[in-house]
């Protein structure tokens, strides 16, 4: 089964177990995991669902758009190089996602 494992900023891991096809901001928001405000329910208009990918992990995403770039830099914890917005990452039957929540969303 498709797995997210999300850390919080306190270093607390929670693994979820995921649905294809959903989002890791589904994942997170239907599974109760704290972190994920997701104001705008995965439009791409709020920027608090912005998420820590594990920098190993990046060659396996889809590329970002350029609206997710644009609204990574509208996040209230600064973006690093490993910055995504979690409702723009689709969940496959291969997934096995470590991402970090930033301590704060808005
Ligand atoms: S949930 Fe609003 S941009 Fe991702």
């Amino acid at each position: 089964m498709p797995t997210v494992h999300f850390t919080d900023s306190e270093g607390t891991t929670r693994d979820i177990d995921a649905n294809p096809g959903d989002s890791v901001m589904e994942t997170a928001v239907r599974n109760g995991v704290p972190g994920i405000v997701a104001e705008c329910g995965g439009s791409l208009s709020c920027a608090t669902c912005h998420v820590f990918v594990d920098e190993n992990q990046l060659d396996e995403l889809d590329p970002m758009s350029e609206m997710e770039d644009e609204m990574l830099y509208g996040t209230t914890e600064d973006r690093e190089d490993n910055s995504r917005l979690s409702c723009q990452l689709k969940v496959t039957d291969a997934t096995d996602l470590r991402v970090t929540t930033p301590e704060s969303q808005v």
